[in-house]
């Protein structure tokens, strides 16, 4: 008997990046700033002081770029829309170039056969709208609305593929509690908690303008942080503590799966999460959780690593350290391939929606070498470790749909500006010259066997 496919017929290959980490041309054609210009201008806020000013130079090269997408094969790619390139001041007035960059950018992918998935919000928030109270301000549900209406009437003739907003769990929580990424505030958690109430009815509010006015029947999901756990045996008890873990708050953080995801899809905060974060929860108005709880079509998530669970006193989960000299990357994250399997299995079995994979990948010390090339082993490595466990997932019933590598390039990685590299094509910044590294040519071969060559 034929052994049978590792994944889905019509599985969707592709790699994803974001406007802020790749475009440049920061003050260029009308844009307007962004919270990340401001934070790249605070003292000691970034690695070597970089900026996005330039980054990769996307804005002037994406035709180029979208070339290097479709020399590999890619299907999909990941692009995120500059809120305030297209409208300056947030609201109101738009920008025509920066519309029509995006504009040229979609039927550039589109000629190139690369399906667009647009996510509105990865992370680039207008400066003019933070001075108004940024997410604090509790009309900002309504800028974001407007501003996605803006881009559904100028996109959605020729895109379907929707994300609202990449990672709450970051930008409320790193952004406004942490002050490690824009807008770099450390507010207390009573604020943090209403900035991501806000948040969470700009995603309804988004919904809802894409289902009312794209021109084509839009798919659309979100992608927020897939915080795994991954069971220490497979065990029945060690599997169950392990989705227990999954589906909990269980101290006073928002690094977990259910406070932004609960009222998406339950319409309700986690009650665990009430109770930890008592008087400093939201204020919830009567109906915002109908706002917030549009269907969606998938769930979207960006996993890179997990945490090892196992149960412990009276089946509870109980977290089991790395042993010394565990693998890392080069960014110290770990590496656990099994997070792409037990990761879409609980999410499968929680939500019942069509998983993808919105972002994975690694960050490693990428060189060119003396023959002119980048080797990087270790992300090979990595991508078909993940890819293996992901295509498991499949093999068990969860039904998986696409998987998005991060990054089609090195780019600007937040806090840590170009110190990690995370792409499959090297870029020189002084030069802008892209070399397309080892794993690329890897992947192109993984995407044209659908696959198969991963075994
Ligand atoms: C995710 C972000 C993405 C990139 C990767 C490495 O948290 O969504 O922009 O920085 O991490």
């Amino acid at each position: 008997m034929a052994e049978s496919r590792l994944f889905p017929e019509n599985f969707v290959w592709g790699a994803a990046a974001a406007s802020y980490q790749i475009e440049g041309a920061a003050y260029e054609d009308g844009r307007g700033l962004s919270v990340w210009d401001m934070m790249c201008r605070k003292e000691n806020a970034i690695w070597n002081g970089h900026t996005g000013d330039v980054a990769c130079d996307h804005y002037h090269r994406y035709k180029e770029d979208v070339q290097l997408m479709q020399s590999l094969g890619l299907q999909g790619y990941r692009l995120s829309i500059s809120w305030p390139r297209v409208l300056p001041e947030g609201v109101g007035r738009a920008n025509e170039a920066g519309l029509n960059f995006y504009d040229r950018l979609i039927d550039e992918l589109l000629a190139a056969k690369v399906t667009p998935y647009v996510t509105l919000f990865h992370w680039d928030f207008p400066y003019a709208l933070y001075a108004r109270g940024g997410w604090l301000n509790p009309d900002s549900p309504d800028w974001f609305a407007e501003y996605t209406q803006v881009i559904v009437d100028k996109l959605s003739d020729r895109v379907t593929y929707w994300m609202t907003l990449n990672e709450p769990q970051c930008f409320i929580g790193l952004g406004h509690r942490d002050g490690i990424h824009a807008p770099g505030d450390k507010l207390g958690w009573a604020q943090v908690l209403q900035a991501g109430h806000h948040a969470l009815l700009a995603h309804g509010k988004s919904v809802q303008a894409i289902r009312a006015r794209a021109k084509t029947t839009p798919i659309i999901g979100f992608a927020p942080v897939g915080v795994v756990s991954i069971p220490a045996t497979e065990s029945p008890a060690d599997i169950e503590a392990a989705r227990q873990s999954m589906f909990s708050v269980s101290s006073k953080s928002l690094w977990n799966n259910t406070w932004f995801s609960d009222p998406v899809f339950n319409k309700q905060y986690p009650a665990d999460g009430l109770a930890i974060f008592g008087q400093d929860a939201p204020q919830v108005k009567s109906g915002d959780m109908d706002i917030i709880a549009q269907p969606l079509d998938f769930y979207g998530c960006n996993i890179y690593q997990g945490t090892v669970v196992k149960a412990g006193v009276d089946g509870k989960p109980e977290v089991v350290p790395f042993p010394d000299g565990y693998p890392q990357s080069a960014f110290r994250w770990w590496i656990t391939p099994e997070c792409l399997y037990w990761g879409p299995r609980f999410f499968w079995e929680h939500h019942h929606l069509p998983i993808m994979i919105t972002e994975n990948g690694i960050s490693s010390m990428d060189w060119v070498a003396v023959d002119g090339k980048v080797h990087d082993p270790g992300r090979i490595d990595y991508l078909q470790r993940h890819l293996l466990a992901f295509a498991r997932a499949g093999a068990d019933g969860v039904d998986i749909r696409g998987y998005f590598q991060w990054s089609i390039m090195d780019n600007f990685e937040w806090g840590e500006g170009f110190k990690e590299r995370f792409g499959l094509v090297y870029v020189d910044y002084q030069t802008q010259q892209r070399i397309t590294k080892d794993s690329a040519h890897w992947y192109s071969e993984v995407i044209r066997t659908n696959g198969e060559s991963l075994r």
